[in-house]
């Protein structure tokens, strides 16, 4: 059983989402007849609900129940793209957090064929040799007990630390351009989200990726702001890097990131914008929850 919560050890791999899935759907017939029951006591269920999951830590029965009440809801699939360093991540871990749902950090899989390409050799002109790559990569989130978040794997090993390095940053960009890096990547986030309930961030998620999807939000900041916290962030994990060298990639990447031919960043006719430049991350989840319960009903 995947924990939707992502308090579980399991791994978030494409056969897991399936499995999830189908006792999702068994939970829903389940719960055919309560449905009508549901709508009268929707209040009550959803304030019993959020003060479950303020408790929900860790029991098999308590996971179990809380995802019954989660099944009772109609799932959506929330897009959320922007800029880098704009807080995508943030808001996106807690607003699954807070739904229940799945999160996956999209960037996190390209940063992962980005340590692959490096370590290897790939070059970057070789179309076989990057198809051979692909071949032999493996990526899967696994739940980290000690950082409370899903950590990335990359053929059986934990990447985490290693794709948030200055090599992989500095190269991202340049390999995520690749047409054959990204239709190998969005066929794996299409499958991940093919059943709802999930809460992806990146750059071509509401645009690509998730086209349909029901809540998409274009996350965007001041660049002074993005980089200080990015600078806040990198020094809390003992990356060196200068304020200005932080800058400067940043603006570099989002160049890149918008100027490629192979579904660059932009944002979708459909998404909403969010500038965070003066919000805590307090108030622009609570602008997301609104949004997404709005979109949930
Ligand atoms: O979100 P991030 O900064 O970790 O992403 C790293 C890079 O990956 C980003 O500079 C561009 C690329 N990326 C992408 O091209 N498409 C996505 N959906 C997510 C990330």
């Amino acid at each position: 059983m995947v924990d939707k919560t992502q308090a579980s050890a399991t791994q978030f791999t494409p056969a897991c989402f399936f499995k999830f899935t189908t006792e999702t759907q068994r939970t829903r017939s389940f719960f055919g007849i309560a449905s009508l029951l549901n709508h009268l006591l929707s209040i009550k269920l959803t304030t019993f609900q959020c003060r479950y999951k303020s408790n929900a830590a860790a029991s098999i029965g308590t996971t179990k129940f809380n995802l019954y009440l989660c099944a009772m809801k109609k799932q959506i699939v929330i897009a959320i793209d922007g800029y880098a360093s704009c807080g995508k991540s943030t808001i996106a871990k807690q607003l699954a957090k807070r739904l229940g749902y799945i999160y996956i950090d999209s960037g996190a899989m390209y940063r992962a064929v980005t340590l692959y390409f490096l370590q290897n050799n790939i070059a970057l002109d070789n179309t076989t040799q990057i198809e051979t790559a692909l071949a032999n990569i493996n990526i899967d989130f696994r739940w980290n007990e000690t950082a409370r978040f899903a950590h990335t794997y990359l053929n059986n090993q934990d990447i985490e630390q290693a794709i948030r390095s200055k090599e992989v940053t500095q190269n991202v960009s340049k390999i995520s351009a690749i047409a054959q890096v990204r239709h190998f990547l969005v066929a794996q986030q299409q499958l991940i989200g093919k059943n709802k309930g999930i809460v992806m961030d990146g750059r071509d998620i509401g645009t690509v990726v998730f086209p349909t999807a029901e809540l998409k939000l274009f996350m965007t900041a001041d660049i002074n702001v993005r980089a200080k916290r990015r600078f806040a962030e990198l020094q809390t994990k003992g990356i060196e890097m200068s304020l200005e060298e932080i800058k400067i990639n940043l603006a570099e990447r989002d160049h890149l990131d918008s100027t490629r031919t192979e579904s660059p960043l932009r944002k979708a006719d459909d998404a909403i914008v969010i500038d965070n430049s003066n919000l805590s991350p307090t108030e622009q989840l609570d602008i997301a929850v609104l949004l997404a319960e709005n979109r949930n009903k």
